[in-house]
C-alpha cells in the first residue's frame, strides 16, 4: 500500500480533510487511530504515512500524543502531519516533529488547514455560513498541492509557529481549560437528554457511561467536543459556558464515522 493516513476527529473537520487528501492521492488507507493506540502497535507497510488530527490549545490533542508515543513503522516510510484548526495551528506540527524525532523517526512534512472552529465556551468561533462555506472551499482548493508535495515526497518546515511564546500560551489556556475550569468535571447532560446512548458510544475515550437513570461523565476526557457537539438533543454542556452555543459537526461527516473511529 502506497500512503497510509491515521486520522482523529471531534467534529469531523480532520476526517473530511483526510477524505479529500486519500482521494487526491489514490491508494490510500485512512485509519481511526483511536484504534491503532496501543503499546507497540505496528503501523501496516506504507511508502508513506500520514497523521491527521485537530489542534487543541495550539498543540496536539493529548489522544494524539499518546498514539504517536506508542506507534512503531514498519521500515521508515515518508511522515507527514495534517493539523486542522479554526484559525491558528500554533505548534502543534512542531509537538509532532519533536515527539517522532524522541522515537528517531522524522516527520519530513505538516500540513495546516484552517477549517470551522469547534471550540465553544467563553467564545464561538465557529463563523457564520458564509466563512464556514469560505474555509471548506480554501481546504479543498489546497488538497492537490499538498497531495503534488507528498508525492514528490517534500522535505519541509511544519506549518505554523514554533515560538516559545505561543508555546506557553497554549500551555495555559489548557491548563485553564483543564485544571482551574475543569472541563472533564463540569462536563454533565440536562434534561433534555433522552438517553439515546449517542455521547457514550462516540466518545473516544470511552469516558461516558448512559444508563436509565443518568449520563456519567469520567475523568479521562481528551476535549475533543464530539459528545458535545453530536449530541442530537445538544443536551451536554460544560458547567453553563456552553449553553445556547451552537453546536456543529462537518456537513461530510456523520454520527457513522464517529462510531466507525471507536470500532463500533
Ligand atoms: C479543546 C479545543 C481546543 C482548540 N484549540 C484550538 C487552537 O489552539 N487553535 C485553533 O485554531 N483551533 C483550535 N480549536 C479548534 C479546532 O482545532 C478545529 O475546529 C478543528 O478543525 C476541529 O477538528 P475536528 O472536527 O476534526 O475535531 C480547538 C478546539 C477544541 C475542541
Ligand atoms: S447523546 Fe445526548 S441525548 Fe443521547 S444520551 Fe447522550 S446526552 Fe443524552
Ligand atoms: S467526554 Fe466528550 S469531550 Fe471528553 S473525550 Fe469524550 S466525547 Fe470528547
Amino acid at each position: 500500500m502506497k500512503t497510509v493516513i491515521y486520522y482523529f476527529t471531534g467534529t469531523g473537520n480532520t476526517l473530511a480533510a483526510a477524505r479529500a487528501l486519500a482521494t487526491e492521492l489514490g491508494d490510500t488507507k485512512l485509519i481511526p487511530l483511536r484504534r491503532a493506540m496501543y503499546y507497540g502497535a505496528l503501523a501496516p507497510k506504507a511508502d508513506a504515512v500520514g497523521i491527521a488530527f485537530p489542534v487543541h490549545f495550539l498543540d496536539m490533542p493529548v489522544i494524539v500524543r499518546q498514539f504517536v508515543f506508542n506507534i512503531l513503522f514498519d521500515g521508515r516510510p515518508y511522515v507527514f502531519g495534517l493539523a486542522t484548526c479554526g484559525e491558528r495551528p500554533g505548534g502543534a506540527l512542531y509537538r509532532l516533529k519533536e515527539l517522532l524525532e524522541e522515537k528517531t523517526y522524522t516527520l519530513s512534512a505538516g500540513f495546516s488547514l484552517v477549517m470551522p472552529g469547534n471550540y465553544i465556551g467563553p467564545v464561538d468561533l465557529m463563523g457564520d455560513a458564509r466563512r464556514r462555506d469560505e474555509k471548506y472551499a480554501a481546504v479543498q482548493a489546497r488538497i492537490p498541492e499538498i497531495a503534488s508535495a507528498i508525492r514528490a515526497r517534500e522535505i519541509l518546515l511544519p506549518e505554523g509557529n514554533n515560538s516559545g511564546l505561543l508555546k506557553i500560551g497554549g500551555q495555559i489556556s489548557r491548563k485553564l481549560a483543564t485544571s482551574m475550569y475543569n472541563t472533564p468535571k463540569r462536563l454533565h447532560a440536562t434534561e433534555a437528554c433522552n438517553r439515546c446512548g449517542i455521547c457514550s458510544r462516540i466518545c473516544p475515550t470511552r469516558n461516558i457511561t448512559v444508563s436509565n437513570d443518568a449520563v456519567i461523565f469520567d475523568g479521562d476526557c481528551t476535549q475533543c467536543y464530539a459528545c458535545i457537539h453530536w449530541c442530537p438533543k445538544e443536551a451536554i454542556e460544560i458547567g453553563g459556558r456552553t449553553k445556547g452555543k451552537r453546536r456543529y459537526h462537518h456537513p461530510d461527516v456523520t454520527i457513522k464515522d464517529m462510531l466507525e473511529q471507536r470500532g463500533e
